[in-house]
């Protein structure tokens, strides 16, 4: 892959990230998330890349864009696998709260896995603690290994959960092995990626998510050297003939980083669309418009943090409604 798609696929996130700003706290979501897509989609074909979507707003009949098999990008280079979330938080952006981020995830073609929309359990954590944690262990066994690598006791830790009732046999475990706990209303992507950084308070992410989200945040963690494992949980007989149709052909089985992205390169790029602990929100003045992202490469291992400063009536194929 070209170093320079770093650049590119940033100016993608910005445009969304910009577009479903404009909705923050209008309690709209499913606008916010339609302004992100159509940001997202615009700029995408001013990039010279030749990408597949695999991870998108759904299939072609349920999404008019980004839609799982889309072709992106004005061509040349190398075949991408591409997976897409305009808006991760849609319901964030609706209240204004925290951690609502513009997202993609790039690989070379055939490398992401092509994730079912249904959930997965997962458990994330940052470089120090690799190799450490195991999703089949019990909580308070991961809480202890992560407190050993990080040298720190387990009373210290912070893990962060999905506020679910389908946690509360996770949040009585952490609770009863001493650790503190942040329960976050929605947005397990930044949650992951937020264990890989000593400056946001959080250690280790428990809990189900969607699995488009966990293969999302396992190449985040790739870029930076950390570790998501998940497992696919499907529902119904239907969600579980779907994965054996995406090619996974064993649905319970771990999926650890090498399944979730293969090979030694990939590419994720996010633009923070609402105030997070990593990254700073979209702030609007005029025609101003600021953005903060984040951007890394696993190949190189370079993680970038960019401030951009947007002339938004120079930007005609930005796409901005207010
Ligand atoms: P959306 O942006 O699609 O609303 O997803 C937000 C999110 O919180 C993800 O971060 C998370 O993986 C998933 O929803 C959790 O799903 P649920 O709300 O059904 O528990």
């Amino acid at each position: 892959m070209e170093r320079s798609l770093t650049m590119e696929l940033v100016r993608v996130t910005e445009a969304a990230a910009l577009a479903s700003a404009r909705w923050m706290g209008r309690g709209m979501k499913d606008e916010a998330d339609e302004a992100a897509t159509t940001a997202m989609r615009t700029v995408f074909d001013t990039v010279p890349m030749q990408g597949t979507v695999v991870i998108g707003e759904g299939e072609m009949d349920e999404a008019p864009m980004l839609y799982i098999g889309e072709d992106l990008g004005m061509g040349g280079g190398p075949e991408l696998d591409v997976a897409v979330d305009p808006l991760e938080g849609t319901n964030i952006v609706a209240k204004g709260t925290w951690n609502a981020l513009s997202v993609i995830a790039v690989a070379e073609k055939g490398n992401l896995l092509h994730a079912p929309d249904m959930y997965m359990d997962k458990i994330a954590v940052g470089p120090a603690a690799v190799g450490r944690v195991d999703i089949d262990a019990p909580v308070k066994d991961n809480l202890k290994a992560v407190a050993h690598a990080l040298n720190r006791d387990v009373t210290d830790l912070v893990a962060v959960i999905l506020d679910r009732d389908r946690h509360s046999k996770i949040v009585e475990d952490v609770r009863e092995a001493g650790a503190r706990i942040k329960l976050i209303s929605d947005g397990d992507v930044a949650a992951a990626i937020n264990t890989a950084f000593d400056d946001t308070g959080v250690d280790i992410l428990f809990g189900s998510g969607g699995a488009p989200e966990g293969v999302i945040a396992a190449v985040a963690l790739k870029c930076l050297g950390g570790e998501l494992q998940g497992r696919l949980l499907p529902q119904t007989q239907e969600e579980y003939d779907r994965c054996l149709r995406m090619g996974v052909t064993n649905p319970s089985q771990v999926l650890r980083m090498e399944d979730l992205v293969r090979g030694d390169d990939c590419i994720f790029a996010a633009t923070g669309v609402t105030d997070g602990e990593l990254l700073r929100g979209v702030r609007f003045k005029g025609s101003m418009g600021t953005t903060q992202s984040i951007v890394m490469r696993a190949k190189s291992g370079t993680v970038r943090f960019i401030n951009a400063d947007h002339r938004l009536e120079k930007k005609p194929n930005m796409v901005i409604k207010s």
